[in-house]
């Protein structure tokens, strides 16, 4: 599809941006000279299309409310063939940041642009990509990445992107960089508060002007508190280069605005209230901060966001979609909208869900459950078929759900049984969403979301007795977090949906886990049927701390069983992580390594029934991922760097742990998707 000049001044007002419109190349005729310090968060570009992308930075002023900026495209570096050049405004009321949609470019072409104020000081020159036509028959390649909390960590991870990407074949470039949320942590720690946490130490991002607090984490409550977060952020060398290489297509996670946040709901630490315009000031910051082409509501003006009035109000009704029913909620969650589709070239049709907006009720936090096992005893471990009927709800079983849950000897009434089951998109998204999988017509649909689907299981039936406290009675626990793990239903619909459709080339990529994870869509596991109808990815966190290093720091004393977790190995100085084993194995290969350290003989007694989703897992990995799509062929690249605490000074960004690949032939409709393994370089430990 290319776009009229018309259509494209509607495409662009509805989404808050200028324009600029690329014509015949000439030199340049700024007189730009750079000044870095002006434009202190640097420069970026996002959302590429065929024809257009948009290009982003910010100038503070001092004075004034309003000012120009000269931005320039241009095909070279050195700027003798300039196609755009255009004026490029930047409001105090937008945090004195400037998005401009560039079209009438060429498709799949690199430029370069940059920014120019009236006295010549300019910005640093970035450089973008324009998507391929949709019937552009070359591979794709892009990276996906999520989780940089620049608070407790570094980005040696971008570094390593960048060092390889300009040392790539030109055909093996990265074309964009998805980001799946968790672009900034709002919850800030303060270096003089707090020296460490875990492993990491705690780097100054600023401090949160009106903000709340739990514990040492501080966090926004105002649009001024969030500018300050992403000026925090931004400041990453690292990050600003990686936004000045390539464009970036992103949707927020749950930290863009609350950490336990859902809906309109702000919830840090347990503490929850209501948050409607804490969500609004969250949606204004992440559209000043992160260029994109979601719409925002209402105000038709290009330059900054004008969130609309909402009050603060507690939610009191929810519909039977478990949509909070209240006005300023439904203004509020309606600001901005992040979900969209992106099509780049043939063989990917690219559809971004937000995971958090919509979000209805937890079902798994009632305190009846508690009066059902005393789950301490067992480490926090939950019966993942108890879990799966409050997961379902009043739909549970076909509408018949159990009046009644048991375990062991203790029964409760089933605090869900008249409630909606679960929904993590909510029913306008969920029928968008599915809608738009059906009729994609790329080689391969692919699934950006923020949260991980591979559920996370435990085999607790199988310990030997005497290992635990009491015995567990029966069944597997899932242990995944609450995401598209334990939300059974909802993915069963979807999954249920790419069978019967017979939509192939089916794949799911994901954040949030600050894990890496590499397997198969499936609505169940045993003793359920193993149905697998795509592939589903999970990337490692690029800074953020993941569970091992959390389970590592974790007193021995108030961890009786440690050895399904961790376990010590002589003369080294880390522990061996058997929980990536227990998670893809099982106990009785967990626990046969921590007798012999014989990963194959810890493999032959792997329980074929607990995962047969996962083909890799590593919880403790950090880095990112890349993927290379070709008409038959989808290839998966995580690249995992150790523990991010301190910035790297090698131009490399440092050493790898370990490269591994998985590859998947393009199915048949009907056929199961199969993924293939290769370690390239290092260790990927215990969970392969
Ligand atoms: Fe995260």
């Amino acid at each position: 599809m290319t776009l009229s000049r018309r259509d494209f001044i509607q495409v662009a007002a509805a989404m808050g941006a200028s324009l600029a419109w690329g014509g015949r190349a000439r030199a340049s005729a700024t007189n730009w000279r750079e000044a870095r310090s002006l434009y202190p968060e640097g420069v970026a570009s996002g959302d590429p299309d065929p024809n257009s992308v948009i290009l982003w930075t910010r100038r503070p002023y001092d004075s004034g409310d309003r000012h120009l900026l000269t931005l320039e495209v241009a095909e070279d570096e050195a700027f003798h063939r300039v196609v755009a050049n255009a004026a490029a405004p930047v409001l105090a009321a937008a945090d004195w940041t400037s998005r401009v949609l560039v079209g009438g470019l060429k498709p799949a072409h690199v430029y370069w642009y940059r920014f120019t104020d009236a006295d010549g000081n300019g910005s640093r020159i970035g450089r973008t990509i324009t998507a391929p036509r949709p019937n552009d028959p070359r591979p794709v390649n892009f990276a996906f990445v999520s989780c940089q909390d620049v608070n407790e960590g570094k980005l040696n991870a971008y570094r390593r992107m960048i060092f390889e990407d300009e040392r790539a074949a030109p055909a093996d470039q990265l074309g964009f960089v998805l980001h799946l949320g968790d672009f900034i942590y709002e919850v800030v720690e303060y270096p003089e508060e707090v020296k460490s946490r875990y492993d990491r130490t705690i780097y100054d991002v600023g401090r949160i002007p009106d903000g709340g607090q739990v514990g040492h984490f501080h966090f926004p409550l105002t649009v001024e508190g969030y500018r300050t977060v992403y000026k925090g952020y931004l400041a990453d060398p690292d990050l600003q280069d990686a936004r000045a290489r390539w464009p970036f297509v992103a949707i927020w996670d749950n930290h863009e605005f609350s950490w336990q946040g859902w809906q309109s709901i702000q919830q840090a630490g347990g503490k929850s209230r209501p948050g409607q315009s804490i969500k609004v000031a969250a949606n204004q910051a992440w559209w000043e901060y992160l260029p994109s082409r979601c719409k925002k509501a209402g105000g038709a003006s290009w330059e900054h966001f004008e969130g609309p009035a909402v009050a603060n109000v507690e939610i009191k009704k929810w519909d039977e979609n478990g949509l909070g029913d209240e006005p300023n909620n439904l203004i509020a969650i309606n600001s901005l909208k992040g979900y969209r589709t992106f099509r780049y070239g043939k063989h990917l049709g690219l559809i971004i869900t937000d995971q958090h907006s919509f979000h209805g009720p937890d079902p798994f936090s009632d305190d009846s459950l508690n009066k059902l096992g005393d789950w301490a005893a067992f480490d926090g471990w939950f019966p993942e078929d108890l879990q799966q009927v409050l997961d379902g709800g009043r739909a549970f079983n076909g509408g018949n759900p159990p009046a009644e849950l048991a375990f062991g000897d203790a029964r409760i009434p089933n605090p869900q049984k008249d409630a909606p089951p679960q929904t993590i998109l909510g029913a306008e998204q969920k029928a968008w969403f599915k809608d738009q999988l059906k009729h994609s017509t790329a080689t391969w649909k692919i699934w950006g979301n923020s949260q991980g689907t591979l559920d996370e299981r435990i085999d607790p039936q199988n310990l030997p007795a005497g290992l635990l406290a009491k015995p567990w009675p029966a069944g597997f626990v899932n242990a995944s977090p609450n995401d598209y793990g334990c939300a059974w239903m909802e993915r069963g619909e979807i999954y249920d949906l790419v069978r019967d459709a017979k939509i192939t080339g089916f794949a799911i990529v994901s954040g949030d886990r600050h894990s890496f994870w590499a397997g198969y869509a499936t609505s169940q596991l045993p003793p359920g049927k193993f149905e697998p109808v795509g592939l589903s990815f999970v990337g490692g966190s690029l800074s953020s701390a993941g569970a091992m290093e959390a389970l590592e720091h974790r007193p021995r004393d108030k961890f009786p069983l440690r050895q399904l977790y961790l376990v010590d190995r002589a003369g080294s100085a880390k522990p061996d992580w058997t929980y990536n084993m227990l998670v893809k194995h099982g106990v009785r290969s967990v626990l046969e390594y921590a007798k012999s350290f014989d990963r194959e003989r810890a493999r032959a007694v792997s329980n074929p029934e607990l995962s047969p989703h996962i083909e890799f897992v590593d919880a403790g990995g950090h880095g990112y991922a890349k993927v290379r799509l070709t008409g038959d062929e989808m290839r998966t690249e995580f690249v995992c760097i150790p523990r991010p605490v301190t910035r790297s000074d090698r131009p490399d960004g440092g050493p790898l742990r370990y490269r591994i690949v998985h590859t998947a032939r393009l199915w048949s409709p009907g056929e199961r998707p199969k993924l293939t393994q290769q370690v390239l370089e290092g260790d990927p430990g215990l969970g392969a």
